[in-house]
C-alpha cells in the first residue's frame, strides 16, 4: 500500500516535471521564429528591389516604375513569414541542466557546427512535439503577420519584443511571474 503511493507519487512527480506550459513554449517561439526572420532579411542583398506597380518622376522628369527594397517590400516579406516557420525544424525542446527552465535549442548553429550549448540542456524527447513548433510558429505567423511586417518595414528594434509581448498576449504576464 506505502509502495503503491510512493509509486504513484513518483509518477506524479515525474509527468509534472516533463509538462510543457504550452503559453511558455509559444513565447520561445515566438521570439525564435522572429529572430530567424529578422537574420533572413538581414542578408537580403539591398539593392534587390520589388516593383510595387505604377510610376514615379524622378529628378531628370523620367518616368521610372516605382519600387521598393526587398527587405522592406511587403509581399516579399509576407513570403518571408510564409516561410521562416520551416526553420523550427533546426530546433529541439531542451531545459538548462542549471535551472531546469524550458529553452528552445538550436542543435546546428549558423557555421554549421553542433551547438555549444548541447552539453547544457537535456533535451525533451517527443516526437510530436518536436513537429509541433513548427505549428506554434504558423499560428503565431498567421496572427501577426500585419504587424510583423510592419515592423520590418519601418525598421522597429526588438521586433520580438514588441510582437511577443507588447502587442500580443504570446508572451503574457503568467511567464514574467513565474521567472
Ligand atoms: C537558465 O540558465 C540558462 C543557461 O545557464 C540561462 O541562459 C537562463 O537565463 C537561465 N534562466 C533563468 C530563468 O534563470
Ligand atoms: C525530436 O527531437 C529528438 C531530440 O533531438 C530527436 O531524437 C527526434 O528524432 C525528433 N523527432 C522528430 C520527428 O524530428
Amino acid at each position: 500500500m506505502k509502495i503503491t503511493l510512493v509509486l504513484v507519487t513518483l509518477f506524479f512527480y515525474n509527468t509534472k516535471a516533463q509538462k510543457i506550459d504550452a503559453q511558455e513554449l509559444r513565447c520561445l517561439v515566438c521570439k525564435v521564429s522572429l529572430d530567424e526572420l529578422h537574420k533572413a532579411v538581414n542578408k537580403i542583398d539591398p539593392t534587390k528591389t520589388v516593383d510595387v506597380g505604377g510610376y514615379r518622376l524622378d529628378s531628370d522628369g523620367n518616368y521610372r516604375h516605382k519600387s521598393v527594397s526587398q527587405a522592406k517590400s511587403e509581399v516579399h516579406l509576407s513570403e518571408m513569414i510564409e516561410d521562416i516557420c520551416t526553420k523550427m525544424d533546426d530546433y529541439v525542446r531542451a531545459t538548462w541542466k542549471s535551472n531546469g527552465t524550458l529553452t528552445l535549442l538550436k542543435l546546428i548553429t549558423e557555421d554549421g557546427k553542433m551547438n555549444n550549448d548541447m552539453s547544457e540542456v537535456n533535451l525533451i524527447q517527443d516526437d510530436d512535439l518536436n513537429k509541433s513548433l513548427k505549428y506554434y510558429c504558423e499560428g503565431i505567423m498567421e496572427e501577426m503577420e500585419e504587424n510583423i511586417i510592419k515592423h520590418f518595414q519601418s525598421g522597429t528594434e526588438d521586433v520580438d519584443k514588441k510582437v511577443c509581448v507588447e502587442e500580443s498576449a504570446i508572451c503574457g504576464k503568467k511567464i514574467n511571474e513565474e521567472l
